[in-house]
């Protein structure tokens, strides 16, 4: 065989290697992309009610707020409850930030939110999360992922 005919035929090779890859061997976010989470239903049932009983005040009862603009100061310069549905930015927490921040609340940092450490138990945390992360669209579980996820 002459060069320039190997050379074609490598490349259709390479080029028929990759787009034979793609269905057949998916990445991360391909396997977050159909749905794979780390909770259950039942978390989710369970953390329903964990949500409903000490968080919805706040943050709604499907976690989507309780203020028109979440990204603006109160007259005291603290911050207004942020949506946890997905539509801003808790997605940039891995879980166990997620659980500090149910932990300790805001006061750290000039916040309102109060702290649950000793209030709720580590399954109830872990509940409420998967409630509220089950609003959450596969894209943005996929962004989580990619920022630290379960960690
Ligand atoms: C009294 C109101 C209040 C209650 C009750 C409350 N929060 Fe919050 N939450 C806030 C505020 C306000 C913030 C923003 C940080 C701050 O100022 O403390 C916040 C922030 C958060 C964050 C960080 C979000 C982000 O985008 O960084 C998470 C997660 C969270 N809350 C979860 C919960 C969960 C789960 C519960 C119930 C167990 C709960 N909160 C109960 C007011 C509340």
């Amino acid at each position: 065989m002459n060069p320039s005919r190997c050379l074609i035929l490598l490349f259709t090779l390479l080029c028929a290697a990759c787009s034979e890859s793609q269905p057949t061997n998916p990445s991360a976010d391909n396997l977050s992309l159909a749905g794979e989470r780390w909770y259950s239903d039942e978390q989710v049932a369970a953390g329903a009610l964990v949500f409903q009983q000490n968080c919805a005040v706040c943050h709604g009862a499907s976690a989507q707020g309780t203020v028109e603009d979440w990204r603006e100061r109160l007259p005291d310069g603290s911050f207004p409850p942020p949506p946890l549905d997905g539509s801003a930015h808790a997605w940039h927490h891995p879980r166990s930030l997620l659980i500090q921040v149910i932990n300790e609340g805001g006061a750290e940092f000039g916040g309102k939110m109060p702290g649950f450490d000793s209030a709720l138990a580590q399954d109830e945390k872990l509940a409420a999360i998967a409630y509220f992360q089950d609003f959450w669209s596969d894209e943005i579980y996929a962004n989580w992922l990619q920022m630290g996820g379960v960690n």
